[in-house]
């Protein structure tokens, strides 16, 4: 899909970056020649999966422990990757949590915890890494991963949909802030893929099938599909993409328009259905 080169001369930072989609992101832009700093909250996990990465793509790539809720620790990860790799040229706001509880059931620590890692942790990153690119001078891309539900809200993720919200309204409003540094802001809006971290958490058993209807291409998305995504929102050549939320979705989150419930009928149903009405409204005539 891309140049094999696109991201060379790029050092790219992912929050989260050891496992999911964020590892998949980090593992695409090490294909495409970015070097690669991981970060998670687990040290292991984000060392073992820069390790797997550099073997399996030849590029460098660095793992470390970092909880984004902390802002001394991801300033201490930033200037780590400085020292290594001399510069920073992109950070993708990967790191997240969240889960499903009815919202009248949650303490407010539950609301705090999700918000810190998610609203918080994005703002972090995005400080410290935007201090490093301003004082470059080089310019750079913040990519910061949210959800459909940061603009329809959802129903049992309450405080996600609140902290998503939140970095989409900072990834818009850093679009035109920092544009006189040339650090473009975006985002990209999944829908349901299926990773370990997200759909343990997120995928009552037995409801699979009926969330995989609800998108209108019929299946869930794989991680290359984002990943490729976000190479091409992080490379220079989309260098006048700024301010602008992608979904990736299968078209999941247009699914809620009134009549759209039936396209789960047969064709058959559906030709005859709309034959009786038709006839019943021309003889109300
Ligand atoms: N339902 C309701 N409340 C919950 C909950 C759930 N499923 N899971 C945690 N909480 C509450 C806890 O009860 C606690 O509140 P309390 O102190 O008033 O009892 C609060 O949230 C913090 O829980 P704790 O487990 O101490 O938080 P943590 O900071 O260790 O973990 C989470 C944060 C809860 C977001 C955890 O799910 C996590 O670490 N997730 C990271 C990965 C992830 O979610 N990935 C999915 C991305 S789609």
């Amino acid at each position: 899909m891309f140049q094999p080169d696109l991201l060379r001369d790029e050092v790219i930072l992912v929050t989260g970056g050891g496992t999911g989609l964020g590892r998949a992101i980090a593992q695409r832009c090490a294909e495409l020649g970015a070097r690669v700093a991981l970060c998670g909250r687990r040290g292991e996990v984000a060392e073992q999966a820069a390790a797997e990465i550099a073997a399996a793509t030849g590029a460098e790539a660095m793992g470390a422990a970092c909880d984004v809720r902390a802002f001394e620790q991801v300033e201490a990860w930033v200037a780590s990757v400085v020292a290594r790799f001399g510069r920073v040229t992109a950070l993708v706001n990967n790191a997240a949590g969240n889960f499903l509880a009815q919202t009248e059931t949650l303490s407010p620590n539950a609301f705090k915890s999700v918000v810190d890692i998610v609203l918080a942790g994005s703002f972090h990153a995005t400080l410290a890494a935007g201090r490093q690119m301003i004082a470059q001078r080089s310019g750079g891309a913040v990519l910061s991963i949210v959800t459909t539900y940061a603009w329809t809200g959802s129903a049992f993720v309450v405080p996600s949909a609140c902290a998503k919200s939140g970095v989409l309204a900072m990834t818009r409003s850093l679009a035109v802030e920092w544009a006189r540094y040339r650090i473009r802001c975006n985002a990209i809006a999944p829908g349901p893929f299926p990773t370990e971290g997200a759909f343990s958490r997120l995928m009552p058993p037995g409801a699979e099938e009926a969330a995989r209807r609800k998108v209108p291409l019929g299946r869930f998305g794989e991680p290359h599909e984002l990943a490729d995504l976000a190479a091409y929102l992080l490379a220079p050549g989309s260098s006048y993409v700024n301010g602008e939320v992608v979904t990736i979705d299968g078209g999941e989150w247009l699914n809620g328009g009134e009549f759209n419930w039936l396209t789960q009928l047969p064709a058959e149903q559906l030709d005859a259905g709309f034959a009786a009405v038709r006839e019943r409204t021309r003889k109300g005539k």
